[in-house]
């Protein structure tokens, strides 16, 4: 068994990437992400203020996350659509610089990894949550080409976006995130990083498939 840790900031292409790899390898891919995205969207949905760091804490009892079939589960609802729009990205960001958020997030991914071999992608993969993961790495790119990228993306889901609004999210969540004191974007010491930039998305993959032991794509 053994895991696959790629962290970076909005838009490196994390998660692209990682999908990909985990076709290749026929490994589980799992978003770390889509888990800090459904613990903001749960609190919103019940009309509750991000910045009450007391009343989420206390009530982070209430909900169970379950990863099944590529799907997440939500107290039992299938979330997909609800936490990719726009403004989910921030709420995920203020959301995840509580601790106890984190640690929950944490135990999900943890208890995924005793079960299989995965590919996760996030913030701190390789630097907490996996840190004995046997392969790591750290996506960047100009903060321009992200929010290029991420702004693509959007506008194919037909989400009403301007170019600047989207390159400002970015570059605050890149601060929020680097700056925070619990487990700050940066990249593990012992993770390979990768720019990015100007790289067709299939590159980036090849780089990262060379890095595999055969071994370990024999399973
Ligand atoms: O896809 P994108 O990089 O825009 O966002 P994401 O991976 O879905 O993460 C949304 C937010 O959740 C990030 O901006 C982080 O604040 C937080 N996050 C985190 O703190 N740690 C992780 N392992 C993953 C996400």
């Amino acid at each position: 068994m053994f895991h696959i840790a790629i962290d970076g900031p909005a838009g490196s292409g994390k998660s692209t990437v990682a999908k990909e790899i985990s076709k290749r390898l026929g490994i589980l891919y799992l978003d770390s992400g889509a888990l800090y995205r459904m613990i903001a969207y749960y609190f919103q949905g019940n009309g509750v203020d991000l910045a009450d760091v007391l009343y989420i804490q206390s009530h982070l009892d209430e909900i169970s996350i379950v990863y099944a079939d590529g799907h997440y589960i939500l107290n039992g609802e299938v979330i997909s659509a609800q936490i990719r729009k726009p403004q989910s990205g921030a709420s995920a960001s203020a959301v995840s610089r509580i601790g106890q958020v984190r640690e929950k997030v944490n135990s999900v991914i943890r208890s995924i990894s005793e079960k299989c071999s995965m590919v996760v992608d996030g913030r701190d993969i390789g630097t907490v949550v996996l840190k004995d993961a046997r392969y790591k790495f750290f996506l960047t790119a100009s903060p321009q080409e992200r929010a290029e990228r991420r702004y693509r993306e959007l506008i194919a889901k037909n989400e009403d976006v301007s170019f600047e609004d989207v390159l400002n999210e970015i570059n605050q969540r890149d601060r929020a995130d680097s700056s925070r004191s619990i487990a700050p974007l940066k990249p593990a010491p012992d993770a390979v990083i990768i720019d990015t930039t100007g790289m067709e998305i299939e590159r980036v993959c090849d780089i990262i498939a060379g890095y595999v032991d055969s071994r370990d794509i024999r399973g």
